[in-house]
């Protein structure tokens, strides 16, 4: 099982480095990991000039699967847009064609005291966000800033093609299969061409699948009804921005967007695995960072790219066992709780696993 390993800026060498722990232990199982590091991001743009420079091209093309931690920092904001580090990680998901992206919402029940929003509301919570990952206005051409009639016009082009519409619809349903067969698709069909398209073709794979009971919703009522009522979700499909949008606002829902993992999949289970949270420079180098969302990430790895289910409920049981000994990252801590740095989370999802 090769495994490109892409620790990126902030705290992502932190978050990275006890994933990678996580994964090694899983040899003496029998399971054996080829492990290569690359650079990515700002720290790329350092070395090289490139937020995503060949050689890391290169590597994550071999691999079958990838594990990011996250990119990104204030002192590249002035770089032309081609430079910046997230346009390292927007490139190699458009590459490598990982276009559904799984970003799981799950409330862990010892961290329901951990969220703004009251117990009731989010206990026993379990959606899945399914993002589409490589199309949409983040791609769509034309865009850019130019002078027009003596002001400057930005402007970008949201645009989805059929066939990306059909693809990532199919992924969802399929998914929704496997669990409470709901499934709601999210749009802005009140005002977008963009947004009609998804929604016919959205409702046309439906005919395929008359075992999931398929919903559509509008996307700034979708925002209302996930802090209103988040349980009536199971499965949500929507585009690449309102999915962007939409999975932050839900991982609030279970108390920190330190505990949100992700994978980003094509259409032969090669994937990208990466917590759903940014590089968070102002907490990188204090040991403080919540590890769990990139762990987490590790268990969709083995999961969905290496079909390890087993391997992969163990390391999502021991992250339940540690909340349940009461270890706590300073984001998710309680009063009564034992905080412990990113370190020592690592030390005790291994002593767990
Ligand atoms: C995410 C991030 C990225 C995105 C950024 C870093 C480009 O916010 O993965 O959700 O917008 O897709
Ligand atoms: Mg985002």
């Amino acid at each position: 099982m090769k495994i490109a390993v892409l620790p990126g800026d902030g705290i992502g060498p932190e978050i990275v480095s006890q994933a990678v722990r996580v994964l090694e232990s899983l040899t003496s199982d029998g399971m054996k990991f080829e492990m290569e590091t690359a650079l990515l991001g700002g720290c790329a743009v350092d070395a090289t000039g490139n937020p995503f420079p060949e050689a890391t091209r290169k590597l994550v093309a071999e691999a079958d699967a990838i594990l990011l931690g996250a990119v990104g920092g204030s002192q590249y904001d002035k770089l032309p847009r081609d430079q910046r580090p997230e346009q390292g990680l927007l490139s190699i998901r458009k590459d490598l064609n990982l276009f559904a992206n799984l970003r799981p919402v799950v409330l862990y029940s010892e961290l329901v005291n951990a969220s703004t929003l009251k117990p009731e509301v989010i206990s026993g919570l379990d959606i899945l966000i399914i993002r589409e990952l490589t199309g949409d206005i983040y791609f769509g051409e034309p865009r850019g800033i130019k002078l027009h009639d003596g002001q400057r016009l930005g402007f970008n082009t949201m645009i989805y093609r059929e066939a990306e519409i059909y693809r990532i619809a199919h992924v969802a349903f399929q998914i929704a299969r496997k669990r409470d067969r709901k499934l709601c698709s999210v749009d802005k069909m009140n005002v977008l061409e963009c947004s009609q398209l998804w929604r016919d073709v959205v409702i046309e794979v439906a005919k395929e699948y008359p075992d999931v009971e398929l919903s559509h919703m509008l996307v700034d009522n979708a925002a209302m009804q996930l802090v209103l009522n988040p349980k009536q979700f199971d499965v949500i499909v929507t585009g690449n921005m309102f999915g962007d949008i939409l999975s932050d606002e839900a991982s609030m829902l279970t108390g920190s967007i330190g505990m949100l993992p992700s994978a980003s999949l094509d259409d032969k289970s090669k994937g990208l695995y990466e917590p759903i949270h940014g590089s968070a420079p102002d907490i990188a180098g204090k040991n403080i960072a919540n590890p769990l969302a990139t762990i987490l990430s590790t268990a969709m790895m083995l999961r969905y790219t290496f079909n390890q289910e087993e391997a992969a409920v163990r390391i999502e049981n021991s992250v339940k066992k540690v909340l349940a000994q009461n270890y706590r990252t300073s984001d998710i801590c309680q009063p009564g709780m034992k905080e412990i740095g990113t370190t020592e989370m690592g030390d005790a999802i291994l002593k767990n696993l």
